[in-house]
């Protein structure tokens, strides 16, 4: 019996259609048309694995992927009339084939269930959607090295508490954000070698009477593996939670970055400027600009991390295998992508156009403080013990806030310290004097610098692997 439009694919069974209260509440096709394109290639394969286990003769597969070829053109040009009972793409899809090719279309769902193809659908979506969300973080950690390398030798102060510590080179702030970004692309990596198994074959729950082949179809559809397991097949989300932790992480490392932005461009940090295209004005304020790209980079994050939360939240109190629950895994995946790309495409125009304010960065820097624990090591190096030095430089530093004379004529006058040590506190000493690995001085900034470098062209390799490019 063919299914004819206007009746669902399980008329058979039930006597009378659906109420409009239960398509209302159940339909995804709003949503799931997002996946039309890898719903079309997951047919695809199912349509040669049909063809080669002798299912379907060369003609009716030839007829099949023709009417396939019909529904692309149609989704892609807008010309694709969705019919009330379309609950779904895969739905809407499948009874258009029929339309289109009669008898051979009705045998395309022949040894799959919408379980083993949604499973298909999304995975094929997150291999390639993840990738470019990837290449976005990229994008990003590049306008950051352009920045870095456009001020290679300015410093200013870094914070502990969010109180002045010890100067540190810009360039070095900057790619602590790289780093961190470097990490997502990697976590993104990870998570699409692990999705990359293909479901389909395994039916609603259970596998095929038919002779099916879960390892063509997984190879057809570039697949590194098929299935082990039927019911873990379509029940597993794994992939669509991690992959939206990747996505909140990505968006907890942007908040921050949006936070020190914020800070940044206050009156009273005063370290960065951000061009107009990239800044809004304040409706009743007329001297207002505020970095709302950077606010709302702070405020999605919450959004993304609930994404997560409540997918888990769905998927916890779960029995094998497929249950409709599972349909709710959508929406917040193609949120929690769209918004990280949103917010990564907007901070990369930020931060490639904003003024880094740099006269106001070092002068912050080269407050006498900020050579405190170099005086302490100064002592150390002629033999002090670290907590007695750090005792006799905490006390001049009190010293001097209480009496209001200046750090250098205390150091100038001390006698373990004197006019030896008062070239620590010289104009960019302090950050020239951090050498070690890894560490916030111009020495070691260099082998990091090409570090990083290393790492961004082998992971821009990576991305244009995954991508096929
Ligand atoms: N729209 C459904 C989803 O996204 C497709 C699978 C429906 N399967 C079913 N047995 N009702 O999960």
């Amino acid at each position: 019996m063919t299914a004819t439009p206007g009746q669902p694919l399980w008329h058979g069974r039930f006597g009378s259609g659906p109420a409009d209260e239960l398509l209302a509440f159940t339909v995804s096709l709003p949503f799931d048309q997002r996946l039309a394109a890898d719903d079309l290639t997951c047919s695809r394969a199912h349509v040669r694995g049909l063809a080669r286990a002798g299912i379907l003769s060369a003609e009716e597969a030839d007829a099949v992927l023709a009417a396939l070829g019909v529904v692309e053109d149609e989704l892609t040009s807008g010309a694709f009339a969705f019919a009330p009972s379309d609950e779904d793409i895969h739905t809407a899809v499948e009874r258009r084939v029929t339309e289109l090719a009669g008898p051979a279309g009705a045998k395309l769902h022949t040894g799959r269930s919408r379980n083993d193809q949604v499973a298909t659908d999304l995975r094929l979506f997150a291999k390639r959607e993840l990738a470019v969300v990837a290449r976005r973080i990229l994008d990003l950690q590049q306008a950051l090295l352009d920045v870095a390398g456009e001020h290679p030798d300015v410093y200013l102060p870094g914070y502990t508490h969010l109180q002045r510590a010890q100067p540190v080179l810009l360039a070095h702030h900057l790619l602590a954000h790289g780093w961190a970004l470097a990490r997502d692309v990697d976590r993104l990596c990870d998570t699409v070698r692990r999705l990359d198994v293909s479901p389909l074959g395994a039916g609603a729950l259970a596998g095929s009477s038919l002779p099916l082949d879960p390892e063509f179809t997984a190879v057809e559809l570039g697949f590194a593996n098929a299935f082990d397991n039927s019911l873990d097949a379509v029940s597993d989300r794994d992939f669509v939670a991690e992959a939206l932790f990747a996505l909140a992480l990505v968006g907890v490392h942007l908040s921050r970055l949006g936070e020190e932005i914020i800070l940044w461009t206050t009156e009273e940090f005063g370290f960065l400027r951000l061009a107009d295209e990239y800044a809004t004005g304040s409706s009743m304020l007329p001297q207002k600009k505020n970095p709302d790209i950077a606010e709302l980079a702070r405020g999605k994050s919450g959004r993304l991390i609930g994404n997560l939360t409540g997918l888990l939240a769905t998927l916890k109190g779960l029995p094998l295998a497929y249950n409709r629950d599972l349909q709710e895994d959508k929406e917040p995946f193609f949120d929690s992508l769209d918004q990280v790309v949103l917010a990564l495409s907007a901070l990369t125009g930020l931060m490639g156009t904003a003024t880094f304010v740099t006269p106001r960065m070092q002068e912050a820097a080269d407050s006498p403080t900020s050579a405190a624990t170099d005086l302490a090591e100064y002592l150390v190096t002629h033999g002090v013990p670290f907590r007695e030095a750090h005792a006799i430089v905490g006390a001049l530093v009190r010293e001097s806030a209480e009496t209001g004379s200046s750090l250098a004529e205390l150091v100038e006058n001390h006698g373990d310290l004197g006019i030896e040590a008062l070239h620590l506190l010289g104009e960019g000493v302090a950050v020239a004097r951090r050498t070690t690995r890894g560490g916030a001085g111009p020495g070691p900034y260099g082998a990091q610098l090409t570090r990083f470098v290393a790492r961004l062209t082998e992971d821009r390799r990576r991305i244009d692997r995954l991508l096929g490019e």
